[in-house]
């Protein structure tokens, strides 16, 4: 199936490793020139590189801090002049302090303040200097990683879910404001997904990996793989009615009908 978004624009947050790492992949791969952004220039470059050799697109390393504006106007005038764009914005982010504790263990200000910039204000403060900068093309795509914690709280996961909550709706409100200009806005809330890729080995002990495997009706964790398959859809031509909606990538975790 053609996707439409061979030649578009992406922009991917947060894409030096992991999720944003392979969402950019995945877009790459149905033909989107691609604009990453993440502190760590050395491994951001490293991405760049892999993607112009596997995909043949245009790919930009942007070395860069979601914290800091300056770094964040950088990225949208290198977005715009260089490529043109963003068509894409892909709202992805870095995780919530580790380790995540009970919530009434959580009592340090700091971690909930970091939480807060990692989380929302990251993502607020990228969408506040792209979006402007996607209306009036006619067409455009956002989508925010979130978490299903969001909708199914899970154990020790409140510092780590408070502010994704805030990304919802967020991205709720923001679906509202842009629909007229042709763009839609949507979030992707994954949970239980491998990240073996952080340490190169298996991130849970078997006992851990077990109890996570028991949380979903499939029985397993779920694929970084299985998480890019929805960004991208929702990114795509034949998404363009889905707006200001929140896709589950977790197996069925959520025990919520509605
Ligand atoms: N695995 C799951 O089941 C699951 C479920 C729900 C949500 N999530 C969330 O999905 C997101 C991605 O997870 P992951 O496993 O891919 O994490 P990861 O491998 O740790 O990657 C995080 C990325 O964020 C970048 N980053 C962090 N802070 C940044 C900042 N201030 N400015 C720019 N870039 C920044 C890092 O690059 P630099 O260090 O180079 O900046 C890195 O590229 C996380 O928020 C995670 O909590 C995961």
């Amino acid at each position: 199936m053609d996707l439409g978004i061979q030649g578009k624009t992406a922009v991917v947050t947060a894409s030096s490793s992991g999720m944003g790492r392979n969402i950019a992949h995945a877009l790459a791969a149905e033909g989107a020139n691609v604009v990453l952004f993440a502190r760590s220039a050395d491994k951001l470059e490293a991405v760049a590189d892999e993607i112009r050799a596997q995909h043949g697109v245009r790919a930009i390393a942007v070395p860069g801090d979601m914290l800091a504006q300056h770094d964040v106007a950088r990225l949208r005038r290198i977005a715009c002049e260089e490529l043109e764009g963003p068509d894409i914005l892909i709202l992805n982010t870095g995780r919530a302090p580790n380790p995540l504790r009970a919530t009434l263990d959580e009592t340090d200000e700091a971690r909930w303040t970091q939480a807060y910039q990692n989380q929302l204000w990251s993502v607020i403060q990228v969408a506040k200097e792209l979006v402007p900068a996607m209306l009036g093309r006619g067409w455009g795509r956002i989508v925010a990683v979130t978490s299903a914690s969001v909708k199914q709280p899970m154990p020790h996961h409140s510092l780590s879910t408070v502010f994704r909550a805030g990304v919802s709706t967020y991205v709720k409100h923001l679906a509202n404001e842009v629909g007229h200009a042709g763009i839609t806005a949507n979030c992707v809330a994954p949970a239980l997904i491998d990240t073996s890729h952080r340490s190169g080995q298996a991130a849970y002990t078997p006992e851990q990996a077990a109890a996570r495997k028991r949380l979903t009706p499939l029985g397993r964790m779920g694929s970084q793989e299985e998480v890019c398959g929805v960004v991208t859809f929702l990114a795509s031509r034949q998404a363009g009615f889905i707006t200001g909606s929140s896709i589950n990538v977790e197996g069925g975790m959520v025990g919520a009908i509605f």
